[in-house]
């Protein structure tokens, strides 16, 4: 069975071969340029001794083996940039020096944002991934900081609805019927086929916040965590809206494994929980509810008990929005009181009883 490193390992290196394959694209790299970057980066973390044909042959007559392969384990123009990116090899020319340098960049630039759990308010960031996070975002960003705002105001139906659902999580005696008329009000704003999915995993994730709050040992109104989990990615409404060159960016890096909160920095400079908390401000919704969505990616951000249970209720549904992190989890796990074991029992618990409000498919 493969072990977990080897699985993240392996994640990772997709995601630099997407990066890298997107901004060799953006730097006009040609197209065989492009599939050798591509190809380097899926290997960049062989070891580098199976990747020198003669020291791996060295190593096995030491060991008194044979090859058992006839073919080397990578072909030789991959193994050539990825010698010359070790810093076996100088820099051959120009185009090799691109090349090279997409790779660092989209390497630093993934690395970035598994590493980002790690930071603290007073925390820099090294400044060798500060300069390819901002070269990354000056090759890839498509819109500029006011057609996102242009994006969020474009969402003309919400405002009456929100204003209901704000009225209607006042109700201090909001039992199951409430909330589930609460999620009715909000379906509507979800209608556009391509929500659809949002709106079905926002019920999700209300579903399993309410449940959390009801068994975690910190007091959380599970009512305004159902709301919180209903409106947590409204932020990803808003970049569904965004305009074409955008989203084929988006749906090309996301389809190639790189996480949305990684894509939505990179290509508009914010993720979905701000853009949606500013949207969620806008129309007056608690503050606990405004913080809560803002960093229910970041939970380390935000000392409120409701934000990580956000956090929590994204990770009980799988939707893999981000990276995965144990920091993270571990965080969150002990912000509302509840073991990671019992996190795991509830997330065996069925879900699903708000089957009427859904959209097929
Ligand atoms: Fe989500
Ligand atoms: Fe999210």
């Amino acid at each position: 069975m493969e072990d977990r490193a080897d699985i993240a390992v392996r994640a990772h290196c997709l995601r630099v071969a997407t990066w890298s394959s997107e901004l060799a694209g953006a730097i006009g790299l040609s197209e065989s340029e492009r599939k050798l970057v591509k190809e380097a980066a899926i290997s960049h973390h062989i070891p580098e001794i199976l990747v020198d044909d003669r020291a791996h042959a060295r190593l096995l007559a030491e060991m008194r083996l044979e090859a058992a392969w006839e073919q080397p384990l990578v072909p030789n123009d991959v193994r050539v940039v990825l010698e010359t990116l070790w810093g076996r090899r100088p820099i051959s020319d120009p185009a090799m020096g691109k090349i090279v340098a997409v790779l660092e960049i989209s390497d630093d630039f993934d690395q970035y944002f598994e590493s980002e759990p790690l930071f603290d308010d007073t925390d820099t960031p090294d400044q060798c991934a500060n300069s390819s996070v901002a070269a990354m975002l000056s090759y890839l960003q498509v819109p500029s900081h006011g057609d996102v705002s242009r994006v969020i105001d474009r969402l003309p139906v919400f405002p009456r609805a929100a204003r209901e659902v704000v009225r209607q999580a006042m109700n201090p005696n909001a039992g199951p019927l409430e909330l589930e008329e609460l999620a009715a009000t909000l379906r509507g704003s979800f209608a556009s086929p391509r929500s659809h999915h949002i709106w079905n995993h926002s019920l999700d994730v209300a579903e399993a916040a309410q449940m959390l709050a009801l068994n975690c040992s910190i007091t959380v109104d599970p009512a305004q965590a159902f709301l919180a989990g209903l409106i947590h990615d409204i932020g990803r409404l808003a970049f569904s809206n965004m305009p074409a060159a955008f989203l084929e960016r988006f749906h090309r890096l996301t389809d190639g494994g790189c996480p949305a909160i990684e894509v939505e920095m990179c290509l508009a400079g914010r993720c979905h929980g701000e853009v949606g908390s500013e949207t969620l401000e806008q129309w007056e919704f608690p503050p606990d509810v405004v913080e809560a969505v803002r960093w229910h990616h970041h939970p380390e951000r935000s000392p409120l008990a409701l934000t990580a249970l956000c956090y929590l209720a994204e990770f009980m549904t799988d939707t893999q929005e981000d990276l995965p992190s144990y920091i993270r989890l571990n965080t969150a796990c002990r912000r509302v009181g509840i073991s990671m074991a019992a996190l795991t029992e509830l997330g065996h618990q069925k879900m699903g009883g708000l089957e009427s409000l859904r959209f097929a498919g």
